[in-house]
């Protein structure tokens, strides 16, 4: 359309996996003894979670370089975090229960899984930490893993109930053990945890590798086997990378489940590139003709390229070239060339499929404005609890650049078709994703945009644009 736009071509690496990061972080900080980590990412979110494992008392040694954060993480293992009180299975004698008046306070940043992550980490311990975010996650859910901690005998509580207590003026009141109180559901908020939870079997109804992975991280320290079953599969990092640290954890169909009483044991890993990242610049390359674009060492764990099958669908021309090697034990990684084809058709993405594509909606939705008919991105409820209502701000700034989409229910429905963008202004949010899929429209339509906010980027991938530029 209108002017040619220059190709994107050349062969690149994309910064490490987020996901892979966080809990590269946070296992190594549980761990008893020095884990040697090669290539974290360095961005706002991965620095959350690392903040986060130091104020409890890991030793990070760590330095960037353009592949990462290497270096050492000793864990506090068998002490605890904080050095307070030791693990379950240690039976010591001290208080179960922390006071919430001792709270610790962390912040989370933008970052959910970091959160998340952590209060289910945390709920094993007797501590009792604070939890804080930016203004986007603080009005993101919890109570998706506070229900399930509380049934397993954790407490949360309203992080205004601690502000009381440091005035001196009144003392939270602790629940009876008969009481139902809902816990809260936003942050900020006070994790108490038990240092004897009881395992439990928990139906979790979103597929969210989140609310499962803090069940599980419980779950290592509470009494009895702990099982999450999911309506369907999320990426499964935490059961892959936990038999690394030395827990068995084992997969049945959409169960998986783990014994209490396991310590985790300091593991070397190197993390391979972020394939959520690498999404921006395939995209990018299927929409621009003569383009050629290499994403060298991604992560290619089944549960996360779901957007490559997608892709596939849609026409595009997609080559993966597997490592022989598998990475972190059981992790695959390879490289991913996209050549542009033209000729794109639209697709129908069930709802089964959204988990392993949950964080490129916003770029698939893209793509799907070029090609031929209407794509639809079934059963995208989540997309409304990310870093932003992501599922009003896709549809939002793709109508802004002339395109059409719209949301039926639950389902986003993208056609094919641009007409000239009706503002120059893009609003994103603060939402990384959104900032970086809007420059790709602002690059491949051959654009001059006001993109709003876009130093998010460095939620994920902080040398986006470096990385855009090197490819034109
Ligand atoms: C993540 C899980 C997903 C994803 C997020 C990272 C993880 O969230 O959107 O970016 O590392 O576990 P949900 O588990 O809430 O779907």
């Amino acid at each position: 359309m209108g002017m040619a736009v220059p190709p994107l071509r050349g062969s690149i690496r994309v910064p490490s996996d987020k996901s892979l990061s966080h809990r590269i972080a946070l296992f190594s900080a549980l761990a008893e003894g020095t884990s040697q980590v090669s290539g974290l990412l360095d961005s706002f979110d991965v620095r959350s979670t690392l903040g986060a494992v130091e104020a409890l008392g890991a030793r990070l040694a760590l330095q960037g370089d353009e592949d990462g954060l290497s270096g050492s993480i000793t864990g506090w293992g068998a002490r605890g975090p904080g050095g307070a009180v030791p693990r379950a299975a240690g039976g010591s004698g001290l208080p179960a229960t922390a006071s919430p008046a001792a709270a610790q306070t962390l912040q989370c940043g933008n970052s959910g899984t970091t959160a998340r992550l952590l209060l289910g980490a945390l709920s094993g311990f007797g501590v009792a930490v604070r939890l804080e975010g930016d203004p986007s996650l603080s009005t993101r859910p919890m109570s998706r893993v506070t229900l399930p901690l509380s049934k397993m005998g954790a407490r949360f509580l309203p992080a205004d109930t601690l502000a009381l207590v440091s005035d001196g003026s009144a003392a939270p009141a602790a629940p009876d053990a008969g009481d139902v109180v809902p816990p809260p559901d936003t942050l900020p908020l006070v994790v108490c945890g038990s240092a004897s939870l009881k395992a439990i079997d928990y139906e979790s109804p979103v597929a969210s590798a989140q609310v499962k992975s803090a069940v599980l991280l419980a779950g290592l320290n509470a009494r009895g086997t702990t099982c999450v079953t999911e309506p369907y599969r999320s990426r499964n990092h935490t059961e892959l990378l936990l038999p690394a640290y030395g827990a068995r954890v084992s997969t049945e169909g959409l169960t998986v489940s783990v014994t209490g009483g396991q310590a985790l044991h300091a593991h070397d890993c190197a993390v391979p590139g972020d394939p959520s990242s690498a999404a921006f610049l395939l995209v990018a390359a299927a929409l621009v003709p003569h383009s050629e674009v290499t994403v060298r060492g991604v992560l290619l764990n089944p549960t996360r390229i779901g957007f490559l099958e997608v892709m596939r669908r849609m026409g595009a021309d997609v080559s993966l070239d597997v490592d022989g090697e598998a990475a972190l034990g059981s992790e695959q990684v390879g490289d991913v060339t996209l050549r542009y084809r033209k000729g794109l058709v639209a697709t129908t993405v069930e709802a089964h499929e959204v988990p392993g594509l949950i964080d490129e909606v916003p770029i698939l939705a893209l793509l799907a404005t070029a090609a031929e008919g209407t794509t639809v991105f079934r059963q995208v409820g989540e997309l409304r609890v990310k870093e932003s209502d992501r599922l009003a701000a896709i549809v939002e700034g793709l109508v802004a650049l002339g395109c059409n989409a719209t949301i039926e229910g639950d389902d986003l429905h993208v056609t094919s078709g641009r007409r000239p963008p009706r503002e120059r202004r893009l609003q994103t949010h603060g939402d990384h994703r959104l900032a970086m899929t809007f420059s790709i429209a602002e690059r491949v339509f051959g654009l001059d945009l006001d993109i709003q906010d876009i130093a998010s980027v460095g939620v994920s991938y902080p040398r986006f644009f470096d990385d855009l530029e090197r490819l034109s």
